[in-house]
């Protein structure tokens, strides 16, 4: 039997179901009052603009919290991103005439199943990203796959690795193949700030672990001014440059002179007068957040789906998304096109879109784990390298054989859930419900 999304209400496994009241988000902004005070404290000083007390108390704060020297307010993650991938490609190849980048000619080694925004600098920048597949223990670069990678393509480098939901990558193998092969590391920690890996015996928080450092305040990450980002580094010149770049590349004469390209990526005071009143319950928001990933474990227990992992022994997540994957032998059928899909329901068994459609059909929020990079459209010509080597044309018509993808086998199964702060007990149950409900 094929189902429509509209069918769910009237599928006998969820008829008697009655939603409770409120929103059941994925992630949404969760606010305390201190905030607006500093909002408020910005427009009275008259510091409505790129600069100002709030700027400056928050970079002291990130800068403090994640035990970096320097970070650089900006308008946005993905900036941050941007300019760490520009200074990558500056330190490694020289500055680009303003009309190329500074990656021109150049691959990347790239963190495959993330947000495209993640690997899009590398594009901007003129380089030619390489997509290396994941693990399954952390749901990040699988370090195996990078030393495939290294096999195939010996001169890369520079590695975008970005920490899934919250969950760091395998950081101590990741360095250690880096610095054998000289590559430096631009870490995008937008979905970690607050978790923590333990690097040769020692702590270290994401967005501390890599050569040149990205965090997001984006509306649904685990602290947010409705936007906004972080560039993060212990070198004063990066962060000279990075100030620098980020307002429009000013040379120091009485009129505007410039002799490099320059961007305007500089976040305003009130974004971060919000950012400033979030930071002191960044920890309340990661433990919210873990006690929803535990009850979810728990409540999924008898069910055949797996929580997203991490490696309890060398990492603390900030768990920002709990996902679940669907066991292999649970799977009911599913395919999907570019922008549509179909699944069949069979006794026992579901599927994420299934899952997703009678979320949806509630008004709960979810949403399919990242689509893989070398699966998007625009990525599709990419090189792809996994723990096997060439991850392009595994098969043969001739051979028996399947192609060996855990990216795309994560996507196939995986579903993040609603895991916003103040999704309260009975509306979290509910979602368990309707997931439990799928798999009748
Ligand atoms: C992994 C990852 N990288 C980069 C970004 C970009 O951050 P921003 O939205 O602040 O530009 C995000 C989130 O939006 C993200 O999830």
């Amino acid at each position: 039997m094929t189902i429509n999304k509209d069918d769910i209400l009237n599928d006998l496994r969820f008829k008697d179901l009655s939603r409770p009241e409120g929103k059941i988000l994925l992630a949404s902004p969760t606010m305390h009052g201190d905030e607006e005070k500093y909002v408020h404290e910005a427009f009275e000083s008259g510091w409505v603009t790129t600069a100002g007390e709030n700027i400056t108390k928050l970079e002291q704060a990130v800068a403090e919290y994640v035990g970096v020297k320097y970070a650089v307010s900006l308008s946005s993650g993905t900036a941050a991103l941007h300019l760490a991938t520009k200074l990558a490609g500056e330190r490694l190849y020289g500055q680009a005439k303003p009309n190329s980048g500074t990656l021109a000619g150049h691959k990347v080694f790239c963190s495959d199943v993330t947000f495209d925004a993640s690997v899009n600098p590398v594009a901007y920048e003129d380089g030619e990203a390489v997509f290396l597949d994941t693990e399954y223990d952390t749901w990040n670069m699988d370090p195996k796959a990078l030393e495939k990678a290294f096999e195939i393509y010996p001169d890369v480098k520079l590695i975008v690795l970005a920490h899934l939901y919250g969950t760091p990558g395998k950081m101590e193998e990741i360095k250690r193949i880096a610095d054998e092969h000289g590559a430096i590391i631009i870490e995008d920690a937008a979905e970690s700030l607050g978790a923590k890996y333990k690097l040769n015996g020692k702590w270290v928080e994401t967005g501390a672990l890599g050569g040149y450092n990205a965090i997001s305040f984006n509306g649904n990450k685990i602290i947010t001014g409705s936007s906004g980002g972080m560039f993060l580094t212990n070198s004063i010149e990066d962060a000279d440059k990075v100030r620098k770049w980020s307002t429009q590349s000013r040379e120091a004469a009485p009129w505007y002179q410039h002799e490099e390209i320059g961007y305007n990526y500089r976040m305003s005071n009130i974004i971060a007068g919000i950012v400033r009143g979030q930071m002191p319950y960044l920890h309340e928001h990661i433990d919210r957040k873990k006690e929803i990933y535990e009850r979810y474990r728990e409540a999924f227990k008898n069910l055949p789906v797996q929580m997203n992992p991490y490696d309890a022994y060398r990492s603390e997540p900030n768990f920002w998304l709990s996902c679940l994957l669907v066991d292999n032998e649970a799977m009911c059928d599913q395919v999907r096109g570019e922008n549509d899909y179909l699944y069949g329901h069979e006794k026992g068994k579901s599927c994420p879109q299934e899952i997703l459609d009678a979320l949806s059909a509630f008004k709960c929020e979810g949403r399919p784990v990242w689509k893989p990079m070398h699966c998007q459209p625009i990525y599709r010509n990419n090189a792809f390298v996994t723990a096997r080597g060439n991850g392009r044309g595994q098969t043969n018509a001739y051979i028996d054989g399947v192609s060996f993808d855990v990216g795309a086998d994560i996507f196939r199964r995986g579903v993040c859930l609603p895991s916003d702060n103040k999704m309260t007990d009975e509306q979290q149950n509910f979602v368990i419900e309707v997931v439990k409900r799928c798999f009748e």
